[in-house]
């Protein structure tokens, strides 16, 4: 039997691997990580993420083909492959502190693969990382593992987005992978090519040199990244002018060079990635020495970071330049629908600022627990403590709660049950100070529609 370990049971190691779990019956796949409560909570009837999907496949396989184990040094030993999936997020000291990204979790997964294998492996960098990492894991492979055993190393980065995970696993665009254009990294290769080839059109697995590969992850976030920023460019202008962010959006997708997607305005995009790559590729760009690659790719989160002050200050403005006091409802706190996930969400950023401001914010977000809500918020760096996080925040179970005498509405993440047919917003503006304000910074309301109920409508990327 073939088997499979994967280090890291994150967003990305526990969803894909489960998946080759639930399309492989005939391979062991043993997620293992060192954290006890992650572990814990995957072998629970209550997984550690929410993804829609995701707990009918892990239940289906889960004891059968499928391990959950912090017994990391087994799991490696007795594995054919090994994807390492751990976390590579932005440095936050030293050489190139808020930029580069932190290698020490791909570092210490790959030297212990090396101290306790006692068989030849592959091994693969499914965490996104930068060009040329795969060489530094060689050379530790290398310089650290036992006579007779060899190290193939693949790059096969993973495009799957939260909320739409099992989706996107189960029928991704392409799978990418990249190995060294040696017979034996080519050989190590077909063994990953035949593994996703089970349940994805060999014509969507795409393969290439390594570096290629690894640097086609960063570009590809950075690329949809730029396209929010463009339309969130464009949302401003069409603020100022009358122009409509979403007719622009439209006419623009509308040109098959363009196409459709990404194209939605927003109070910002979040999410642990699009902000860490994009700084990687401009590290990257630095330590080349190419500062205007660097300063063109700095600009798409420059202008992410103007997207939120600028509808938060819209919110302030328009609430007759104070809030202080005023309750204000915080609908959605994920960075988007369908995950529980609040890294680097728009509403930490926007709540921090109307804290400041002196509002009395009323958070409810479907997915998101409240000490989470609390932990995102008094994190270093953002601008508030816990003191005035416990004076300014209060966390509510439903959107009519948060609504009860609130000045004004902010729908901070597009979640479904916001739309209009599934809230009663009449009831919600009964229940409101007057005149009740709505800032809708998802497009995902009808504002005429809640004009004629009464409600004053400001609306990201419209002038009314
Ligand atoms: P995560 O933080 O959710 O999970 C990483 C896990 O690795 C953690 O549970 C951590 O405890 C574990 N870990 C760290 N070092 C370890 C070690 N030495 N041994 C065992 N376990 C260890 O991160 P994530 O969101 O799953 O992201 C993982 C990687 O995938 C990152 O490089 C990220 O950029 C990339 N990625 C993420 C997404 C996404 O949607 N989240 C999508 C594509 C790619
Ligand atoms: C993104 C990519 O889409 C994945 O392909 C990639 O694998 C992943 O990053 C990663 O490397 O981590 P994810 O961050 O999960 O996936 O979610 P997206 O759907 O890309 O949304 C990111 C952010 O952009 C969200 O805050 C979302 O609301 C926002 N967004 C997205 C917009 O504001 N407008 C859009 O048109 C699309």
């Amino acid at each position: 039997m073939l088997k499979i370990c994967c280090i890291g049971a994150g967003y990305v190691g526990g969803p894909s691997c489960a998946v080759i779990a639930f399309k492989c019956h005939d391979i062991k796949v043993t997620i293992v990580d060192l954290n006890q409560a992650r572990i814990d909570a995957w072998n629970s009837d209550r997984l550690p993420i929410y993804e829609p999907g995701l707990d009918e496949i892990v239940f289906a396989r889960r004891g059968k083909n499928l391990f959950f184990s912090t017994d990391v040094d087994e799991a490696i030993r007795e594995a054919d492959l090994i994807f390492v999936s751990v976390n590579t997020p932005t440095k936050k000291s030293g050489m190139g502190a808020g930029m580069a990204a932190d290698l020490a979790y791909i570092e210490t997964a790959t030297r212990r693969i090396a101290q306790v294998a006692t068989t030849s492996k592959i091994v693969i960098e499914k965490s996104t990382v930068p060009c040329r990492t795969a060489q530094s894991m060689r050379t530790i492979l290398e310089a650290n593992s036992t006579k007779g055993i060899r190290f193939d190393i693949l790059s096969n980065p993973e495009f799957l987005a939260e909320g739409t995970a099992i989706q996107d696993l189960f029928h991704p665009d392409r799978v990418l992978m990249g190995c060294l254009q040696t017979p034996e990294g080519l050989a190590a290769q077909q063994k990953l090519v035949d593994i996703y080839s089970r349940w994805i059109p060999r014509e969507r697995v795409i393969t290439m040199n390594l570096w290629s590969s690894e640097l086609s992850k960063l570009a590809a976030n950075a690329l949809l990244a730029q396209r929010i920023s463009s339309i969130n460019a464009l949302s401003a202008i069409c603020e100022a002018t009358g122009a409509d962010v979403d007719e622009v959006a439209y006419a623009c997708g509308t040109d098959s060079r363009i196409g459709p997607k990404f194209l939605k305005a927003s109070v910002g995009f979040g999410g642990s990635c699009f902000q860490k790559d994009i700084l990687n590729l401009v590290y990257l760009s630095e330590q080349l020495f190419l500062p205007e690659v660097a300063a063109y790719w700095k600009s798409v989160v420059t202008m992410n970071e103007y997207q939120k002050m600028r509808f938060t200050h819209r919110i302030v403005r328009t609430l007759f330049n104070t809030v202080t006091n005023k309750r204000i409802a915080l609908l959605g706190f994920a960075f988007k629908k369908d995950t529980g996930d609040t890294r680097e969400s728009a509403a930490i950023t926007m709540c921090s600022y109307l804290i400041q401001e002196h509002a009395q914010l009323a958070v409810y977000d479907p997915k998101v627990p409240p000490k989470q809500i609390i932990a995102d918020l008094i994190e270093p760096g953002v601008g508030t403590n816990e003191v005035e996080v416990k004076k300014h925040v209060s966390i509510c179970s439903s959107a009519y709660e948060a609504c009860v005498d609130a000045d004004a509405i902010v729908i901070c993440t597009e979640w479904d049950e916001f739309k209009m047919g599934a809230l009663d917003y009449q009831r919600i503006y009964a229940s409101m100070n007057k005149p009740a304000f709505i800032f809708d910074g998802r497009l995902i309301l009808d504002a005429p529609k809640l004009r004629e109920i009464g409600f004053k409508v400001e609306t990201i990327g419209k002038s009314t």
